[in-house]
């Protein structure tokens, strides 16, 4: 699949899947006429990726300006807040067509482009972040909801004169109240301990049990293919599970993080898929010799379009983010608990 063609960008059709009913959204990215081909950085030591929950109060100052600054940059800058919420929405809700397939609409969802997709995404609003604020080694903190002190909305997230809160979201989902891992819509009234214990379960189930690249990542698709052919184990579930659970039942599209246009607009949707792409780096860890990512050049030259943080457009292939670490960052380590949790 090629890098979209912005300038056959059109706007978005969001579906809400309780009604069915429709709205159109304009989520074009400002255009430009040049386009750089992504290298790789250079730096001399691997950031680490915090856990949302053990930031300290320096940290959470750094974090709360670089958001801040993000929020005041003027709506056309691409690096501001409202565009990079929009870059979800246009490549989620058929903004783009596949390069030469205009009947076909361009969906990063649903397949093998889910992990390697979202990947770049963080990766530069981690650099746009960073450079607001003057600092080339900020990283973005996780939301550790695969461990049993991740499980609530982060602390940090629910200051209501925070730039890092969100107003959209289900009022009762807010802490102390436990995250259910496979929540499909409807409240379970399960303990504390139980809740814990299918979170658990649910965890080792999809990053244990699914052993081969097209169960974890999802499906193959190419140019011309008809979107949303399969997706992998985590993005099913908690992927899912987690954007329902916060997302707004009172507004109409669930928004914010109910919906995909709209999931972007909530500073947690970045520290949910940190966790994410966490768990990408987690499974290749794991014990057996099917635990790879594929090598089907269609994957690996599979490429996107994003702005950096100087603005410049830049287009990425999957094959340069398969290492969390040649992109300099990883992840804090922390306890894995689902490792242990064989349901
Ligand atoms: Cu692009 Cu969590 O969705």
């Amino acid at each position: 699949i090629a890098a979209p063609d912005l300038s056959l960008c059109e706007n978005s059709t969001v579906t809400s899947s309780s009604s069915g009913t429709s709205m159109s959204v304009p989520c074009c990215p400002p255009k430009a006429t040049n386009i750089i081909d992504f290298k790789p950085p250079r730096f001399s030591n691997i950031r680490l990726r915090p856990a949302a929950h053990l930031v300290d109060a320096n940290y959470l100052e750094k974090f709360t300006k670089a958001m801040e600054l993000m929020k005041a940059l003027p709506h056309d800058d691409p690096r501001s807040f409202k565009q990079q919420a929009n870059v979800h929405c246009a490549y989620c809700n058929g903004a783009y067509d596949h390069v030469g397939f205009p009947d076909q609409q361009l969906q990063i969802h649903f397949s093998w482009l889910f992990f390697p997709f979202h990947r770049f995404y963080l990766y530069f609003y981690e650099r746009i972040l960073g450079k607001l604020i003057g600092d080339p080694n900020f990283v973005m903190p996780f939301w550790n909801w695969d461990s049993t002190p991740g499980m609530v909305i982060p602390d940090i997230y629910v200051d209501p004169t925070s730039p890092l809160y969100d107003e959209k979201r289900n009022v009762d989902h807010q802490p102390p109240k436990m995250l259910d891992l496979d929540y499909a819509g409807t409240e379970e009234l399960l303990s504390k301990r139980d809740q814990i214990k299918s979170n658990l379960s649910v965890m080792y189930r999809q990053m244990v049990t699914y052993k081969t690249p097209s169960l974890f990542h999802g499906a193959a698709y190419r140019a011309g293919d008809n979107p949303s052919p399969g997706m992998g184990s985590v993005e099913n579930n908690p992927h899912t599970a987690v954007h329902r659970w916060v997302g707004d039942k009172r507004e109409p599209f669930s928004e914010d993080m109910g919906n995909f246009y709209s999931a972007g607009r909530d500073p947690l949707f970045y520290a949910h898929h940190c966790n994410v792409d966490r768990l990408w780096n987690i499974w290749k860890s794991l014990p057996g010799k099917k635990r790879t990512d594929f090598t089907d050049t269609d994957w690996l030259d599979s490429s996107f379009l994003f702005y950096d943080e100087n603005a410049n457009l830049v287009r990425v292939k999957v094959r340069d983010c398969l290492n969390s670490r040649t992109l300099g960052y990883d992840y804090q380590k922390v306890n894995i608990p689902w490792l242990k949790n064989k349901p």
